[in-house]
């Protein structure tokens, strides 16, 4: 598999193919290590006639080929490793081949592969070439029709995309069902999946009154098991009408659920295929994290239909295109299910967690990348969350009235289309009358902006002169940046909390809050008829994925905690207190912690209004955060310290932290958003208290006891593993013997000990990894055990001796050689190796180049880890 000078993909040589295939007939003779694909393709030439038909083609055995009837000659043709071409070709033709394939032996799980017995495919990126000969790129637009053959016994169930056409008996017990997809698609939308499945079935008729049969196959005897997921599907697609202007185009829809799977799921065409962890759903089994993500990962899947499928990508430099704009669209279906200012904050804690560390370090790239190893190491937070965040941007400039008109034109206009991020922005450009050159800069331009602001009030004047800079840090390759675009919503409150109204210098009325754009490097806003001296709040709402130095002393921002009206700068405001008191900790015997513990009581005399957001307040900044913002981090000392504040808050509000940690749940279990929030605050609470140690174990082990929902009884044990109650251990057992034979609550056992902050950590990851519940095919297991320690147990991993990464190493080794793909995105956990200390550093770069000096290194991961140490 080596390969060592794989070369580089750029955007600027983007041409399109010598020939198109517009017409696909797949049959399928499934047999789980020797399947026969034959396809026949309907061929037209664009280009030149001197030009060779070039099929991409990967771990394929060619049995057959002929053109228009006529078998090729062994001369008439050539396969190299990765593609088949044939230099002379008619201008319009139909090419059959015959190849045969080892789903059973496919453990990358990117084409068509074998999970628990059932066949099932993943095809984007680029799977679809590990299945057939084809022009493997998303510009390629066909209709396909689809002939699967089983064993009937063994796979009664026989799925693809598009409409049932026909099925029945053959011979020897086998069967068959013939699928056609009217809509054409490019090859990373094909689906096939042939097992024994139980069937949730319902409907839904759209608003034009189409009947759509909706169908979620899962393990035998789980169907109960889907119908969140089937509740949430048809909420998405109710919303997706309404507030989109967006209609389903088949008469079915289907979802299957798969245990081994890379990704959280995928949208294609009429038949998307999720990883089984954002389907099942049940009180026992799911938290409220599960439900909210299952709602919002249906939601998304199910909204590319119209962004992603209907109009795709030119190549897969545009993935930003349909992955930014369809989070985007999930951010707001959630928040139109839930509450909008907690999704907010929601949404911002994972940019922070997941994407800034990206674009702050050595695989920064822009929400549009420009060169490219392995597609596959492009499916970022940068692309997706950032990329959303981006679309917020276009809209809060442009204005939501334009921002519709523009999205009505690129659904009319692109519809069919494989399309560009300029195609697209060129509707909004229409649509608002504005030149939007400048906002392209988000695009193209990697990192993230740092903003300052300072103000300077005149009391005699009642001015108030606002002045903000914006400065991008270099990235890999970039080492110029020009400003972008940056909307901010700003406004005022007084030390007491009043509102403060300001008249922008020039403008007709007084505002409550004002809507700026910083589009250059420095820019100063004067505000007239401001009463008091003002507290400035900038990103009401986080308008901007931008970081924020506003200056503010601790007063200030207690006094924005206490009363600014956008529930997004009241958290934020928290957030920044609890940094400060944790940081400040670290030199500290005893943590100054009464400012912070003011703020928290506050929050709990108004939890009861809004327990969901009083939870997000409560919550301490996780360890990672703190790292990221310090200088020169010492995980384990930031450890501490945040331990110490932990337990100073917890021992300031024990009491009351106690009475909601004791308030009793109601007896029947509902997943929505207000109970969930009820019980996100208890959890809150128990985490507090765990600070105390022995003083409050049995408030912990009491909630684990009495918990009838896992949502309740997770946290708890959560809560036990950070508070050391001696129960714990035998907490896990009762655990693992209730749960041993249900894969998703397994998943959860092995998180929850890889992450728990004990001493012995890692003797028990270590231990986690021989026990024989450890599957190390399966990307859901390796990353329950994996990530959740290095990402989630950040003391243990950044031990200073190296074993954690060492851990860590090893195991990414292992999947490398089972799941590059999987490997690779793991390795992503090195990304922030320079910002340690020389110790922790040498660590890490001596780990990364022993994995580099494996020649059998995948290339996935050879491109992460090259670009890592670069
Ligand atoms: N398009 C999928 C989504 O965002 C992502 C995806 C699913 C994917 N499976 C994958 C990306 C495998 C790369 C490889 O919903
Ligand atoms: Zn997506």
């Amino acid at each position: 598999m080596r390969d060592e000078n794989a070369p580089a993909i750029r955007l600027a040589d983007y041409a399109p193919a010598d020939f198109h295939i517009h017409a696909l007939s797949l049959t399928f003779e499934l047999e789980p290590h020797a399947t026969k694909v034959r396809a026949s393709a309907q061929i037209r030439r664009r280009g030149d006639h001197s030009r060779p038909l070039v099929l991409d083609g990967a771990h394929l055995k060619l049995l057959r080929a002929a053109i228009d009837g006529a078998d090729l000659a062994p001369g008439a043709y050539t396969v190299e490793p990765e593609r088949l071409i044939v230099p002379d070709t008619p201008n319009a033709f139909t090419l059959t081949t015959e190849v045969e394939i080892d789903p059973a032996g496919n453990t990358a799980l990117e084409g068509l592969y074998v999970s628990g017995g059932r066949f099932c495919t993943q095809c984007e990126a680029e799977g679809f070439r590990k299945i057939t000969y084809f022009i493997d790129r998303p510009d390629n637009l066909a209709i396909y029709d689809v002939r699967i053959e089983a064993d009937a016994a063994q796979y009664p169930t026989l799925l693809s995309n598009g409409d049932l056409i026909e099925s029945g008996p053959l011979d020897h017990g086998r069967h068959f069902a013939l699928w056609r997809d009217p809509h054409p698609k490019p090859s990373y939308l094909f689906a096939l999946v042939a097992g024994r499945f139980s069937a949730l079935h319902d409907s839904f008729r759209t608003r034009s009154g189409r009947a759509v049969q909706l169908g979620i196959y899962v393990d035998p005897g789980d169907s109960d098991r889907a119908r969140f997921a089937m509740d949430a599907l048809k909420r998405a697609m109710a919303w997706d009408e309404q507030a989109f202007d967006r209609e389903y185009d088949l008469d079915i829809f289907n979802i299957v659920a798969v245990r081994d799977f890379n990704f959280g799921a995928m949208e294609n065409k009429g038949l998307n295929i999720f990883n089984a962890a954002y389907v099942l759903a049940d009180p026992d089994t799911a938290t409220d994290a599960d439900y909210e993500a299952i709602e919002s990962i249906v939601g998304h899947e199910y909204f590319h239909n119209w962004t992603g499928n209907r109009i795709t990508c030119r190549d897969w430099f545009q993935l930003s295109l349909k992955e930014g704009l369809t989070v985007f669209r999930d951010q707001e279906f959630s928040a139109d299910q839930r509450s909008r200012p907690v999704q907010r904050i929601k949404d911002v804690k994972r940019l922070r967690a997941r994407q800034f560390p990206e674009d702050a370090g050595p695989l920064a790239h822009p929400v549009r990348p420009t060169s490219f190893i392995k597609i596959d190491n492009f499916y970022t937070a940068t692309v997706y969350e950032k990329g959303a965040e981006v679309i917020r941007i276009l809209k809060a400039l442009i204005g939501p009235e334009a921002f519709a008109r523009g999205l009505a034109i690129y659904f009319k206009r692109c519809d069919g289309m494989a399309a560009t991020v300029e195609d697209f922005i060129a509707c909004f450009a229409e649509a608002s009358g504005r030149n939007l050159a400048g906002f392209m800069a988000w695009y193209g331009q990697a990192g993230t902006p740092h903003l300052k602001a300072r103000g300077a009030y005149d009391a005699p004047t009642q001015t108030f002169a606002l002045t903000v800079t914006q400065m991008t840090p270099q990235t890999p390759g970039q080492g110029e940046k020009k400003p972008v675009p940056i909307p901010l919503k700003v406004g005022f409150i007084s030390a007491a909390g009043a509102i403060l109204a300001g008249r922008l210098a020039g403008g007709e009325v007084a505002r409550e809050d004002h809507d700026l754009v910083l589009d250059v490097s420095e820019k100063t806003w004067r505000f007239e008829d401001v009463a008091q001296t003002p507290i400035p709040a900038l990103l009401r709402g986080f308008t901007a994925p931008v970081i924020l130095d506003d200056g503010l002393s601790e007063a200030e921002r207690l006094a924005q905690a206490a009363h600014d009206p956008d529930a997004f700068t009241r958290w934020e405001a928290t957030q920044a207190v609890a940094r400060t008191t944790i940081l400040a900790a670290q030199n500290d015997a005893a943590p100054k912690a009464d400012a912070l513990a003011a703020a928290y009581a506050r929050t709990l005399d108004r939890a009861a209004g809004d327990p969901a957001f009083g939870a997000l307040c409560l919550r301490l900044p996780d360890l990672a955060e703190l790292i990221q913002i310090s200088d020169r981090p010492d995980p384990e000392q930031l450890y501490k310290a945040r331990e110490k504040v932990r337990a100073a808050i917890a021992r300031a509000l024990r009491q009351r932290l106690t009475e909601i940690a004791r308030a009793p749940s109601p007896e029947r279990f509902s997943p929505d958003a207000q109970s969930a929030g009820a019980r996100a605050l208890k959890a809150a609470a128990l985490d507090l208290l765990a600070g105390l140690g022995g003083e409050t174990s049995h408030i912990l082990v009491g909630a684990f006891a009495e918990a009838h929902s896992m949502a309740e009884q997770l946290p708890a044990l959560e809560a036990m593993g950070v508070n050391g109650a001696p129960q714990f251990d035998a907490a896990l057992e009762i655990f693992h013997q209730r749960w041993r034979s249900n894969p998703l609550v397994l998943d959860k056992w092995f998180s929850l000990q890889a992450a728990a902050p004990r001493p012995d950590a890692l003797a028990r990851v270590e231990a986690l990894r021989r026990h024989p519940d450890y599957e190390p095919r399966n990307p859901n297991r390796v990353r329950a055990l994996a990530m959740a320690f290095a990402q989630r147990n950040l003391a243990a991993f950044h031990a200073a001796d190296g074993a954690g990464y060492a851990f860590f190493a090893r195991v990414a080794d292992e999947s490398d050689k089972i799941n590059p793909a999987l490997a690779a995105r793991m390795l992503g956990v090195f990304e922030s190796w320079r910002q340690f200390d020389e110790g922790r550093r040498g660590h890490m770069q001596r780990i990364l180049t022993g994995l580099l000096a494996d020649q059998q290194r995948s290339k996935n991961a050879r491109e992460i880890i090259e670009r890592t140490l670069s």
